[in-house]
């Protein structure tokens, strides 16, 4: 696992992994972020693999982070879930962090919702509150640690892939619908990816609000380059789980974030569940 660029054999050998655990065919992967793995939790049918049983697979050292997959069914769609994900800051290899993404592509699987935790950089966000990304400010990979830096997979998607539009509209579409039909608030916006594990400083989180960004999170972004890279369609939400703290007088502490996760998990379900109705 050290090595840093992971190689379409590598993919294959856990994706075969997997094949081999479970016969059925996921259609949608999942990935849920710090505090939210429970949504995992109510899948039909489910066939659970330990991230640790599979081949090359990145486990996550973070508290708020089960690591498994459950592949099975939600409102009658095929899903693969990641129950917790691992993060650049762990000390792994762009092409690590989002080999999950890569092997949900060599699977079939053609929609990737990607949630995560996230600080409010937006003055009207609250804790609670749930965030359709429109779009994402990769900051990581403009400092050089894009995860598709390496040799290209030529047989998974181009050199130089389109970034236009990474959100899919159609299904941001869905996700609005399917939060006003619950009468659950999606508040929209940019979510900046950054390489953590330190929370910002007052004068980082007001660049980034200069820079255009809504909420601050440490994850998300280089997995959805990949999806776009491979064709994978993504709808990404984040539950915002503090308010940044852009003039200093408060703290931001990893129990928060877990903590506003029971608060989070019950309306993104809801709306999960009726986007995975509607599609
Ligand atoms: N900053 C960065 N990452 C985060 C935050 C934050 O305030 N909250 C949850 N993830």
């Amino acid at each position: 696992m050290n090595q840093p660029f992971l190689t379409l054999a590598q993919i294959d050998e856990v994706a075969d992994a997997i094949r081999a655990r479970t016969s059925q065919q996921p259609r949608i992967g999942m990935i849920l972020g710090s505090g939210l793995g429970s949504l995992a939790d109510s899948v039909q049918s489910p066939d659970v693999i330990p991230y640790s049983e599979l081949p090359n697979w990145p486990v996550s050292t973070v508290f708020g982070h089960v690591g498994q997959l459950v592949i099975g069914a939600l409102e009658n769609q095929p899903v693969l879930v990641m129950q917790g994900r691992v993060h650049f800051y762990e000390g792994i290899s762009m092409s690590q962090v989002t080999l999950p993404v890569r092997v949900m592509q060599r699977l079939g699987i053609e929609i990737l919702i990607v949630t995560n935790a996230a600080g409010a950089i937006n003055p009207d966000f609250e804790p609670g509150d749930l965030m359709l990304i429109t779009d994402h400010l990769n900051f990581v990979g403009m400092a050089g640690f894009n995860p598709l830096i390496g040799p290209n997979l030529d047989e998974l998607g181009p050199r130089f892939p389109d970034m236009s539009q990474a959100y899919d509209r159609a299904l941001n579409d869905l996700a609005r619908k399917a939060a006003r039909e619950h009468g659950v608030l999606l508040q929209e916006g940019v979510y900046v990816g950054l390489s953590g594990p330190s929370f910002e400083t007052p004068a980082d989180l007001r660049f980034l609000r200069t820079a255009g960004a809504d909420a601050v999170g440490m994850s998300t972004v280089p997995e959805v380059t990949v999806a776009r890279h491979g064709g994978t369609r993504v709808l990404g939400i984040s539950g915002i789980s503090n308010k940044a703290n852009l003039d200093g007088n408060t703290m931001t502490t990893h129990e928060e974030v877990i903590e506003a996760g029971r608060v989070i998990v019950p309306k993104l379900e809801k709306v999960v569940r009726s986007v995975l109705s509607l599609l």
